[in-house]
């Protein structure tokens, strides 16, 4: 029996695009997302979706009502599904053992156990969300502990296009079922199928390496401020050897997004303040937790180690802001282009313009913050967040969030480049000019701003991974040095 009806536990950045996408695809099968937060459903129910993604709207709009449902009555949807999605958040875990570390799987035993008290028919059960390696079996406990006569479960674990079942006849055919969905837009070659523990340890695995790619190319960019070498060339360079490829290692890539159900949605520029989004980081903190728990501290510091140079990179540009700001910004205006954790989405989770923002907060600056996707309310919630603000009433004080880019760098020192925008690429940097405070300073923090154009205006400008001339009006003054 084929698929014909599917529940998503879970409207967040997974579920709600990905289920989107299979109503799109497969217009037979009903697909309802639930969740336990009204105001989400709420919103995907309304005309403005909860979260960015380019052209997600437009499926939204198309299936909304057809055959895509959001839904907060979680019992229909479980009685009535095939096949159910897991797709709850896997945070970090803030309180107790593995604190800090461990992927915290409440949420995970919650939607588990919810299954288990409402099903009366057969299910599979898809484990979207990451998890540590054997999760699946945690959930399988469950079902199966509360399992009531006559109902089956398979679990399956379906990070991406990849799909770990069990190696039963029963395990085969579920694996076969959710195949057979993605087979509508995913070629079936693309579709990677392997037993559950390697599918879910794939996920973690390739969130680590494609980090540490990034963390490899970051740290290479601090030789390079040091030498007078550009990233940009240097990995252009080592990109052209066959073995390495260019992929992640140049200043810009092409970006998948998470309606094409592409293992990189997440992915961005490199070289840059360092990686960001809701994963890399929660995802190797987990990894570092379970290579510990197994007894490998060695590979668990090789893995810290990635982690560690997206922090460094991080405070690295921070600190060159400061430094070049005469060391320092107190009572200074500093214009914030970009808050989301990469272009093309409202998603702000791990952005490094939360790092930059914070810091220089601390340091006595005030900030006016542009973002085209990020809502105020969400920049707020960012930087007020207890972990890493003491003082709300100062941030409210010393942030103004701002409609476009031309009132927020106005009357401003600096300009920080925090998000790959386009629409940063192409402002009018003369009329910013104007209007900024000199020495007017540019820090782009994402390599994407023409620099000579803009030294040639009269800016002060600093990147990564490259030294930069002073602008022509100080060539004079100082000849051979660099900012
Ligand atoms: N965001 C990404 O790009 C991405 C990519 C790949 C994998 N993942 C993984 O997918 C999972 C979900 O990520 P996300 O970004 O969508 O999270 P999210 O926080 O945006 O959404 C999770 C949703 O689950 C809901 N929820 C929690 N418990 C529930 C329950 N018992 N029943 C119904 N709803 C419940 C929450 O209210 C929330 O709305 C995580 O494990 C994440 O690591 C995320």
């Amino acid at each position: 029996m084929a698929i014909k009806n599917i529940c998503c536990m879970g409207a967040g950045y997974v579920g709600g695009p990905t289920c989107s996408v299979i109503a799109l695809k497969c217009p037979e099968i009903k697909v309802t997302v639930v969740d336990l937060s009204k105001e989400r459903i709420a919103q995907w129910n309304s005309d403005k979706l909860p979260i960015y993604e380019p052209g997600l709207d437009e499926v939204v709009k198309l299936c909304r009502g057809r055959n895509l449902f959001f839904s907060c009555d979680m019992k229909a949807a479980i009685l009535e599904a095939d096949l159910i999605f897991i797709s709850v958040n896997t945070p970090t875990k803030t309180i107790g053992n593995g604190k800090g570390r461990a992927a915290d799987l409440k949420y995970v035993e919650g939607a588990a156990r919810i299954i288990a008290d409402i099903a009366k028919s057969n299910k599979i059960v898809v484990e979207k969300s990451t998890v540590p390696v054997r999760a699946a079996e945690s959930i399988a406990k469950i079902l199966i502990a509360n399992q009531k006569q006559g109902v089956t479960y398979q679990i399956l674990s379906n990070p991406e296009v990849l799909i770990g079942g069990e190696e039963t006849p029963g395990g085969k055919e579920a694996i076969e079922k959710l195949c057979s969905i993605y087979e509508r837009w995913i070629p079936r070659k693309n579709i990677l199928t392997t037993n559950t523990w390697s599918s879910e340890l794939s996920k973690l695995a390739a969130n680590a390496m494609l980090a540490q790619r990034i963390s490899s190319i970051n740290s290479l960019s601090a030789i390079c401020e040091a030498t007078g070498a550009d990233v940009s060339e240097v990995a252009r360079a080592v990109g052209f050897d066959s073995r390495i490829g260019p992929k992640f290692l140049q200043a810009s890539i092409g970006k998948r997004t998470r309606l094409n159900l592409s293992v990189s949605f997440y992915l961005h520029c490199i070289s840059l303040i360092g990686f960001g989004g809701s994963c890399f980081q929660k995802d190797i903190l987990n990894l570092v937790y379970i290579c510990e728990c197994l007894n490998l501290p060695e590979v668990a510091a090789y893995w810290q180690q990635v982690i560690d140079m997206n922090e460094y990179q991080k405070s690295r540009f921070t600190s060159k802001i400061i430094e070049s700001l005469f060391n320092t910004v107190s009572g200074k205006k500093i214009c914030i282009l970009g808050f989301a954790f990469k272009c093309n989405t409202g998603d702000t989770r791990e952005s490094p313009a939360i790092h930059v923002a914070k810091t220089l907060l601390d340091e006595g600056a005030s900030l006016k913050i542009y973002d085209p996707k990020v809502e105020e309310f969400r920049i707020f919630e960012d930087l007020t967040h207890p972990s890493i603000c003491e003082s709300p009433e100062e941030v409210r004080k010393n942030v103004l969030v701002c409609k476009d880019a031309y009132t927020a760098s106005e009357g401003c020192h600096a300009i920080v480049v925090c998000t790959e925008w386009n629409e940063f690429v192409v402002l009018d940097y003369n009329k910013i000019y104007e209007k900024m405070m000199k020495p007017a300073y540019i820090f782009d923090g994402r390599k994407i701003l023409d620099h000579e154009a803009l030294i040639n205006i009269g800016y002060h400008v600093q990147t990564i991974g490259k030294q930069l001339g002073k602008p022509a009006v100080m060539r004079s003054w100082c000849t051979n040095s660099v900012d």
